[in-house]
């Protein structure tokens, strides 16, 4: 394992126990509210603070982009970025649903190279490096090879917080369901990611996510041998967070089931 990833194993994995430690003892817990329906608990930023320590211990001149805390170190000048969510899926930990993840991804001139995404309730370990493949556990991940639409099983995250693009996303959602096998939201988009990775899932959309929600799924899927880009199937999905994702034959038939819902406030 690259020596890199091998760190953000480590970190993922402490994280990993803070929030497992956490889980039982929820009603203790002491939660704030960011904005509308957006939370955020003493234990996302114990986890992220965690991940932080490990990374800056061993790379202590690598630049930080984590949820919670923002930005450490110079982001444009750094060659090397560490982009963490130190718990996607806040709201389904605060509920004690077990569908949540740690996510750390590296990025190198703006090229991402190393990805983990944890889930501790199910101890499921989802890493790639850039030119290696990606794995859950000692596994190595491919895609599915599912290649009609009416046969897949499509994840997605809907508006929740910001409603800025809900009939926009309605309306996509609309013409998705008659068109697939079946939907699912499970409420942590790295996770989401990871599924595609691993096959679990066809495809995936989401709109206005952040780029720690994203950046490690998006290794993941692209060592699996998925394709991940925005709503026109290019390559600004990190700027503007509109993303699919799919095994290399359902990309292009989710997209263009999708686009032509797109509006002008979804293509800047
Ligand atoms: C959220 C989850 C969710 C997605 C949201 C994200 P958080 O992350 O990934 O699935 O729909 O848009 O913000 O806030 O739980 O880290
Ligand atoms: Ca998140
Ligand atoms: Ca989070």
């Amino acid at each position: 394992m690259h020596p890199m990833l091998n760190t953000a194993v480590k970190a993922a994995r402490r994280a990993g126990g803070i929030i497992n430690r956490a889980t039982q003892n929820l009603d203790l817990l002491h939660v704030s509210r960011k904005a509308h329906s957006d939370f955020v608990s003493e234990v996302d930023s114990a986890a992220e603070e965690a991940i932080i320590n490990i990374l800056l211990e061993a790379y202590p001149n690598h630049a930080i982009l984590a949820e919670e805390s923002g930005a450490q170190g110079d982001l444009e000048k750094s060659d090397y970025q560490w982009v963490i969510d130190p718990l996607d899926g806040t709201t389904n930990f605060l509920h004690g649903f077990p569908q949540y993840a740690v996510s750390i991804a590296l990025k190198h001139r703006d090229i991402l190279t190393q990805a983990v995404v944890y889930d501790p309730s199910k101890n499921e370990l989802f890493t790639a490096s850039r030119g290696h493949g990606s794995y859950l556990n000692d596994h190595r991940l491919r895609v599915s090879k599912r290649n009609q639409l009416s046969d897949c099983l499509i994840g997605t995250g809907f508006p929740f917080r910001e409603f800025l693009h809900i009939n926009a996303y309605l309306a996509m959602f609309k013409d998705v369901i008659p068109k697939v096998s079946g939907i699912r939201r499970p409420g942590s988009a790295a996770l989401d990611l990871a599924y595609v990775a691993a096959g679990r899932y066809d495809g995936f959309w989401e709109l206005n996510l952040s780029p720690w929600d994203i950046a490690a799924g998006c290794l993941l899927v692209t060592e699996a041998g998925g394709l991940v880009g925005d709503l026109e199937g290019n390559d600004t999905y990190m700027r503007s967070g509109h993303i699919v994702a799919g095994n290399p034959k359902i990309f292009g038939q989710l997209l263009q089931v999708i686009s032509p819902h797109l509006t002008k406030n979804l293509t800047t």
